[in-house]
């Protein structure tokens, strides 16, 4: 007993162990909802151009309904003889409406099929994960508002460097996640054309009509060529990239939610439903889900380079090789979908310690710039003012005073050009409130910020 999908040519069953290699049933049954869709536009397409009969076409359309109903319920029968989701389906729906099922497939090959259904998946779950980073940003853009005028040390080099604003931080993230929408908007552009109709690699001899197949799925226009088609999985690649980028923006905010949630820093409060225990520390509460989002950014980056490898080199049209696209692209969207979703989740409710970041950026001579700044302003050149400040830094270190703690008498030991409203741009509030332009710290521009990025997520 041959296949009975192909084994008119052979001579022997295939292999048991072999089958069971080759079959990818076991993981693309994920596309069923996909391959149905698929098959519907393609049935009406053949029977638009008089291929099949309209009585052919309601048969395979209620068969596939009911093949759809019996997946769904959880009762389908997937087997490995039948390979992969497409044949699955294909043999269930002959198995219902008879010999008329055999001609679904006519002026297709799984090459052209498949190549459609994981375009219309990915598109599906493009949208899906869109709808995520926007309930992410929305979170951010709120929680920045409310925190216009929360201050925090800014770093560099992760020592104090400026204060800043804890609502100008949190909309940093968001602009990273902006330019991470824009991109997955870019590959969904790029992906939304319609391979079916190339058939194995050189398109078919029958009348078929791919405007109306890519009009009935919603893609802008057929592909240009059969033979790129078939074999194109830089969509895959591009998508994978995109997640991996936002995997590493979303292992940044991790990293920093784990320091700033440390007993060292005190920064932010995590709600206790976000953290887990010790089982054997009884005081412990840990931020294990930024913790795993910054370690699930590294199955990301092995998926990427898992899909620029198994592209390389490979020569037109289809391979079998191309069977290996699945495991790394799914296993990429459900990991960009659950921590996109954890962190959307978790953002409207940290909660900064606002003494304690305010401690942390008095502590740290976060003003000495604006200290330069104002001794340039009374007519000194800048490097002598970063010479002036910077001993009047050391002796701070040395007397355990912030500038802002000094007298008067003592900061002009460093300069007889400060005088007594040097203390307005020494406090946390004029430096931050001084940094007031488009791009700056200060509250004011904040709130400005806020707003704008809440207009553009609600035009989405
Ligand atoms: N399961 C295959 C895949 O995922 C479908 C296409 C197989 N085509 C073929 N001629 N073997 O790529």
């Amino acid at each position: 007993q041959t296949n009975s999908s192909w084994g008119g040519r052979f001579s022997e069953p295939t292999d048991a162990f072999v089958a069971r290699y080759t079959a990818s049933v076991d993981f693309d049954q994920r596309l069923y909802a996909h391959d149905i869709q698929g098959s519907i536009a393609h049935a009406k397409m053949l029977t638009k151009v008089g291929v099949l009969t309209q009585a052919e076409c309601d048969d395979i359309l209620r068969g596939l309904e009911e093949v759809r109903i019996e997946i769904e319920r959880g009762d389908f029968k997937w087997s490995i003889e039948l390979e992969d989701v497409h044949m699955n389906i294909e043999a269930a729906l002959t198995a219902k409406i008879g010999i008329t099922g055999k001609k679904l497939h006519t002026g297709r090959s799984r090459n052209d099929q498949v190549a459609t259904d994981i375009r219309l998946y990915l598109r599906d779950e493009i949208d899906n994960i869109g709808t995520e980073l926007t309930r992410l940003q929305e979170g951010l853009v709120g929680l920045a508002a409310a925190h216009s005028d929360t201050i925090m040390p800014g770093f560099t080099h992760l020592q104090t460097a400026q204060p800043v604003t804890f609502g100008h931080h949190i909309l940093a993230w968001n602009e990273m996640l902006e330019r991470d929408y824009d991109r997955l908007l870019d590959v969904r552009k790029r992906l939304n054309h319609l391979p079916l109709g190339a058939a194995a690699l050189a398109g078919t001899t029958y009348p078929i009509d791919r405007h109306y197949t890519a009009e009935l799925l919603g893609f802008t226009a057929p592909t240009e060529n059969s033979l790129d088609s078939v074999s194109d999985r830089d969509f895959a690649i591009e998508f994978t990239a995109a997640g991996a980028i936002i995997m590493m923006h979303m292992s940044r905010f991790s990293e920093e939610l784990v320091l700033w949630a440390s007993a060292q820093f005190q920064f932010i409060h995590l709600p206790d439903r976000f953290c887990t225990g010790s089982s054997i520390m009884p005081q412990k509460k840990n931020p294990d889900v930024p913790e795993l989002v910054r370690g699930k950014s590294g199955r990301v980056y092995g998926h990427l380079m898992s899909l620029l490898t198994l592209m390389k080199s490979q020569p037109l049209a289809y391979n079998k090789d191309n069977q290996e696209d699945k495991e790394p692209l799914f296993d990429t969207v459900d990991t960009l979908r659950d921590s996109i979703r954890a962190f959307a989740d978790m953002a409207p409710y940290l909660e900064p310690n606002k003494p304690s970041m305010y401690e942390a950026a008095r502590r740290g001579f976060s003003t000495a710039t604006d200290l330069a700044d104002y001794v340039v302003v009374k007519g000194i050149p800048f490097r002598d003012a970063h010479e002036i400040v910077g001993k009047a830094v050391a002796y701070g270190i040395e007397t355990g005073k912030d500038l802002s703690e000094m007298t008067l008498e003592e900061l002009q030991k460093f300069s007889d050009q400060i005088t007594a409203d040097v203390f307005d741009v020494l406090t946390l509030e004029g430096s931050v409130a001084a940094r007031d332009h488009i791009g700056g710290t200060a509250p004011k521009q904040v709130i400005a910020a806020a707003k704008r990025a809440s207009e553009r997520l609600s035009k989405r």
